[in-house]
């Protein structure tokens, strides 16, 4: 079976939710985003493609009031579980709303919004990346301060691999079914700057019954250029860049750019 992901997320099963937990284990981002907040709490706070809550549960914890955006009912599941551990004081802090980003819907007035950890890799145009940094200007407020984490494309996807498969991950949930995410890039259109690929999802039971299931995606990788531009176009004064997640500054050969930019009175 193949789904086009235009209409579809391929992050929605609670295998995968469990599997990106095990693999996503990273905290630097989390840090550094608490070292630009300062003792500037709590906030109100948006973050877009929230996933399982990686960054959203631990600033909830911190006594932030917090919204997150993900498309994938299973991914948002996860964090509603962590942050039911965590207790119901916490849990009034937290509004999870399951639906695109582009859709739009974000809500007005935050004082800070999130876009983290390659989250512009998972849209398909430079077109929807930019109106994304749109849309976050309509949703701060004056002053609001917009944070967002990608790797710094240097333009070297037209040169492949295609037609070669890696997994992105597999492992062992904790029902004992295994299942393994895996892409394979078929082409480069250099145009829009576009990589269409196919991903595959496989899973099998303890029974050992198997099942695959194939995505057509589309990803527009993102350069600290085109952001600067787009942060510039839509009334954003940048105050950092970054090239890496321990506050490193941005330099032509960083693997990252991590903006932290304001939005203008
Ligand atoms: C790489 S994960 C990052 C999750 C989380 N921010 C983190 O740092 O761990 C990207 C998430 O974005 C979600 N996503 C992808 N496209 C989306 C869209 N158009 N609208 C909302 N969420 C989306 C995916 O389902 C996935 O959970």
């Amino acid at each position: 079976m193949t789904h086009d992901l235009s209409s579809e997320s391929i992050y929605d099963h609670p295998l995968i939710a469990e599997l990106y937990d095990t693999s996503e284990n990273y905290t630097d981002d989390v840090e550094l985003l608490r070292r630009l907040i300062g003792d500037s709490g709590p906030l109100d706070i948006l973050e877009c493609f929230s996933g399982t809550g990686r960054i959203l549960v631990p600033l909830a914890g911190d006594g932030h009031r917090i919204t997150g955006i993900e498309i994938a009912p299973s991914m948002a599941a996860r964090a509603s579980e962590k942050l039911e551990r965590l207790g119901a004081k916490i849990v009034d802090r937290v509004t999870l709303k399951v639906r695109d980003v582009l859709d739009g819907g974000w809500g007005t007035g935050y004082d800070l919004l999130i876009i983290g950890a390659n989250a512009f890799y998972e849209l398909p145009s430079a077109d929807a990346q930019a109106h994304c940094v749109e849309m976050a200007r309509d949703a701060l407020a004056p002053g609001g301060h917009l944070f967002i984490d990608n790797d710094d494309y240097k333009g070297n996807w037209g040169a492949g691999p295609f037609g070669r498969e890696r997994v992105v991950f597999e492992g062992v949930g904790s029902d004992g079914a295994y299942g393994r995410w895996s892409m394979e890039g078929i082409r480069f259109d250099e145009a829009g700057a576009v990589l269409h690929s196919r991903r595959r999802w496989h899973t099998r039971s303890p029974d050992g019954h198997e099942h695959d299931v194939e995505y057509v995606s589309k990803k527009h990788p993102v350069s600290a250029g085109e952001v600067r531009v787009w942060l510039d176009q839509y009334g954003f004064e940048t105050l950092h860049v970054f090239g890496d997640r321990h506050g490193t500054p941005h330099s032509v050969a960083s693997e990252r750019a991590i903006f932290w930019a304001r939005k203008l009175d």
